[in-house]
């Protein structure tokens, strides 16, 4: 949410900064702004609302050969998106740019009126005018101004700083709002996120929350905000050009569906054997005995995490059932009173492992004493290093605002940690072998799947581009799918589409049947299939337009499209049918002319609560 970036070095800022907000964009688009500093401290300011095109329209008026600068993409949050609202703001000599929230703004306003005539609606103008007002002149140091201010901050930030004294310096610091800052010859590279970086420098350093660096092209000096030095742990970037741009796809969200038969193979890599019918998560750190001990799993997410939590649940309950489960969504829970007993452990699953949230119910349930394990995918996020243990999925960078391939890849870890528990509770192997076998088949399938639907379910999205209203159904482990599913439809193509359990039907939802709506009904083989054929009979009668997406060979039922998945899978025929929605959902999107990437009010990593 929000991006950053900042460049000090021998090379043209503008260039980084221009291609670095680029890259981070998908965090968010309402408006953008760099300011670069010419050797004497001169600044160059560009702002613009809307996408980075607009500011580069700006740029290419304006092009320096300055060698230090600072940018932004912006997510509003306080005040509209505009130009005036836009970062970098300045007050007086200095220059900030900033990601999170300033709660306590409106009274440090007050008090900074009088010295500062503020130009702008936001919270960011307010912190500007704080540094400033200890920065003064500038006598006094630019880092100590900027310790000063976050002293009297409440609230989130992750921020960079420049004066126009200094031109060969930025003050980065953080709390709750991710920065990292690459280490390049000659040369340091400061984002918010380390995909900015790739292409520029492998090694990056990931700042601690109360952390703050003064950063020159040749050194970075990082302090507590008490002013204690930290020694900086260089880390590598894994990350590869190719992984984050679209290559031969047109949009992102393309890419990120079809690649999911890659994607789950890295999640899977090396933990997964099928001639023992087992798997092996080192990552969570846990003994056997602590395994054979866990009464209770609390999983903790936030919208797609959330419902691939909810699916994994469904599953886990099959074959350990002598464990309870809970699958919560983080901005409830994290006010909820819930007592969480000991013998219990809380998974915490993030894509990006920055949503803060869910952030904030990992601290909170550590304070109680649970073990935490992270489901992430993001390497060296937040989530990441604080849980006491975790499987990364690793997907690779998901750049598209709609999460897809960490769903598949976090439903199937969290299925394996399950297992892992399973076998260590001593639960028949013959039980859990299926879920072993099947786990492994998974990547061909996915791959099959796609390969065979990716045009039919063009033709037949095309036909359902006229609703702006649906219902998605589902039951048992549909169930949890079909909330996925609606949820892609409705970023993505703004369709009011609303996940209901088949059974619950008739309590209400059914009264809402009518040409104004289409239902998309997932219809499993196996115990639930006359249940849920006699609840699609119900719909059909009432006149609705159903899409049915089932794997059920014989299925015969009038519904005006049917979409049928061959596989010899038993247990993870949703995941299949989740990639079905999917493109679904792209494919409506794409021929309604719509910004698949990056919809409408969304921003990829919501770092805000
Ligand atoms: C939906 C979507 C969001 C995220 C949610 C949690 O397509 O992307 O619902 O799943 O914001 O994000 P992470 O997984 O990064 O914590």
């Amino acid at each position: 949410m929000c991006g950053i970036v900042g460049y000090v070095g021998n090379k043209n800022a503008q260039d980084f900064l221009i291609s670095g907000l680029r890259r981070l964009e998908y965090r968010g688009y309402d408006s953008a702004g760099i300011v670069s500093l010419d050797g004497n401290g001169e600044p160059t300011l560009l702002r613009a609302k809307g996408k980075i095109s607009n500011l580069e329209e700006k740029l290419a008026k304006n092009k320096r050969e300055d060698k230090i600068g600072i940018g932004h993409t912006r997510w509003a949050t306080h005040g509209e998106p505009s130009e005036v609202n836009a970062h970098p703001h300045r007050a007086g000599k200095i220059f900030l740019v900033h990601n999170g929230i300033i709660e306590n703004y409106k009274e440090l306003k007050e008090q900074l009126k009088k010295s500062h005539e503020f130009k702008s609606e936001t919270d960011t103008e307010v912190l500007a005018a704080l540094i400033n007002s200890f920065y003064g002149d500038g006598k006094y140091p630019l880092l100590n101004a900027v310790v000063q201010a976050l002293k009297l901050v409440k609230g989130t930030y992750g921020i960079a700083v420049v004066s126009t004294d200094l031109p060969d310096e930025i003050v980065v610091a953080r709390s709750g709002s991710p920065l990292v800052i690459g280490v390049g010859n000659d040369e340091t590279l400061i984002a918010s996120d380390a995909s900015a970086l790739v292409g520029h420098t492998k090694k990056a350093i990931y700042l601690n929350d109360g952390e703050v660096a003064v950063v020159t092209k040749n050194n970075i000096n990082i302090k507590t905000l008490n002013a204690e030095p930290v020694s900086a742990k260089v880390e590598e970037i894994e990350t590869n050009l190719s992984a984050i741009q679209k290559g031969e796809y047109e949009h992102f969200l393309l890419k990120e569906i079809m690649e999911q038969p890659e994607s789950l193979i890295e999640t899977l890599r090396g933990r997964v054997n099928v001639e023992t019918g087992t798997v092996r998560l080192g990552g969570p750190g846990l003994t056997n005995e602590e395994l054979r001990q866990i009464k209770h799993l609390v999983i903790v997410g936030c919208g797609t995490a959330y419902h691939a939590g909810l699916l994994a649940m469904y599953y886990i309950e099959q074959f350990a059932p002598e464990i309870s489960i809970e699958t919560v969504i983080a901005s409830e829970y994290r006010y909820r009173q819930a007592y969480i007993p000991k013998d219990s452990v809380a998974l915490i699953v993030s894509q990006s492992g920055e949503t803060a949230d869910t952030l904030a119910c990992l601290r909170g349930i550590k304070k109680q004493g649970i073990k935490t394990i992270g489901i992430v995918n993001a390497i060296g996020s937040t989530i990441a290093r604080e849980v006491d243990g975790g499987t990364y999925v690793h997907v690779g960078p998901e750049i598209s605002v709609a999460s897809t391939k960490a769903f598949t890849s976090q439903v199937v870890a969290m299925v394996m940690f399950g297992l892992t528990i399973a076998q260590a509770k001593g639960v028949k192997p013959g039980i859990l072998r299926p879920y072993v076998e099947e786990i492994a088949k998974l990547p061909e399938e996915i791959s099959r799947v796609l390969t065979e639907m990716k045009e039919p379910i063009k033709e037949i999205a095309n036909k359902y581009i006229k609703y702006d209203h649906a219902i998605y159904l589902g039951r048992d482990v549909a169930y949890p799918t079909v909330m996925e599913g609606a949820l892609k439809l409705k970023e993505v193509a703004y369709v009011d589409a609303n996940a209901y359990a088949f059974g619950e039907l008739k309590h209400g939802p059914l009264s809402l049947i009518d040409d104004r709506f289409f239902e998309m009904a997932l219809i499993l083989d196996g115990e639930l299939y006359d249940k849920t054929v006699s609840n699609t009979q119900e719909v059909l009668a009432r006149g609705g337009h159903i899409v049915a997406i089932t794997n059920v060979a014989g299925f015969d039922l009038p519904a005006e499209d049917v979409v049928k998945i061959t596989t010899d899978l038993k247990i993870f025929v949703p995941i299949l049918m989740n990639l079905i929605m999917q493109l679904f959902a792209y494919y409506v999107t794409v021929a309604k002319g719509y910004n698949v990437d990056q919809p409408r009010n969304l921003a990829k990593s919501v770092t805000v609560e």
